[in-house]
């Protein structure tokens, strides 16, 4: 784990949550997060293989929020030029609706702010109403579609819907 992200506005992130910032050291927690939070076949699963591939790329970067030392979810992100697109995010089962993914949207918006980054984006499945909600209240636009893009494991396909967040505004 490398440094704290913790120099974020108040209104951000719950005053009991830590957010630290890491890289390919952070491989294991963060893998061990996204197993659970992805299921099978859901077209969003990475292997440890691909994830730490990921990791090790420069421009890339995880967040762990934690809370007593107990890791909740992560967001990964890959900066490039004056872009940021947040790869993945999720937060474990138990903890979810207490504000954790609005915080480590919220730190993420902040980092890309400190970098000047121009546009923060994603790819959400389009059937994915609770993760939509979060991209809409943390001030997210929908820009686009990608039809087919999520390969399930029953071989059928589900559309990705494209959001940005700029940070021009
Ligand atoms: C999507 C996900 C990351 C949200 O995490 P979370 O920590 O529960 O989200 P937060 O508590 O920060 O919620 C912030 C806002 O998002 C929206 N939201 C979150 N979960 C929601 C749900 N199940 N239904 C409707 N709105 C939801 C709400 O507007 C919420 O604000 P509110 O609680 O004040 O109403 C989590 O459900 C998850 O990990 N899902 C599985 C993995 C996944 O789908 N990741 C996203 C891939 S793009």
């Amino acid at each position: 784990m490398t440094m704290r992200t913790d120099d974020v506005p108040d209104d951000v992130k719950p005053s009991d949550l830590m957010v630290l910032k890491t890289g390919i050291e952070g491989a294991d927690i963060v893998f061990a997060l996204h197993q659970a939070c992805f299921p099978p076949g859901s077209g969003e699963r990475w292997s440890h293989t691909d994830l730490c591939e990921v990791l090790r790329m420069p421009g890339t970067l995880a967040l762990i929020a934690s809370r007593d030392d107990q890791p909740l979810g992560y967001g990964l992100a890959r900066f490039a030029a004056d872009e940021c697109e947040l790869l993945s995010l999720a937060v474990a089962d138990p903890q979810r609706r207490s504000g954790v993914a609005h915080a480590l949207v919220g730190h993420l918006i902040h980092l890309c702010r400190n970098r000047s980054m121009a546009r923060l984006f994603l790819e959400v499945r389009e059937d994915n109403e609770a993760a939509r909600a979060l991209y809409n209240k943390s001030g997210f636009k929908m820009v686009g579609r990608r039809p087919r893009y999520y390969k399930m494991a029953n071989g059928t396909a589900k559309d990705a819907v494209t959001m940005a967040y700029s940070l021009n505004d």
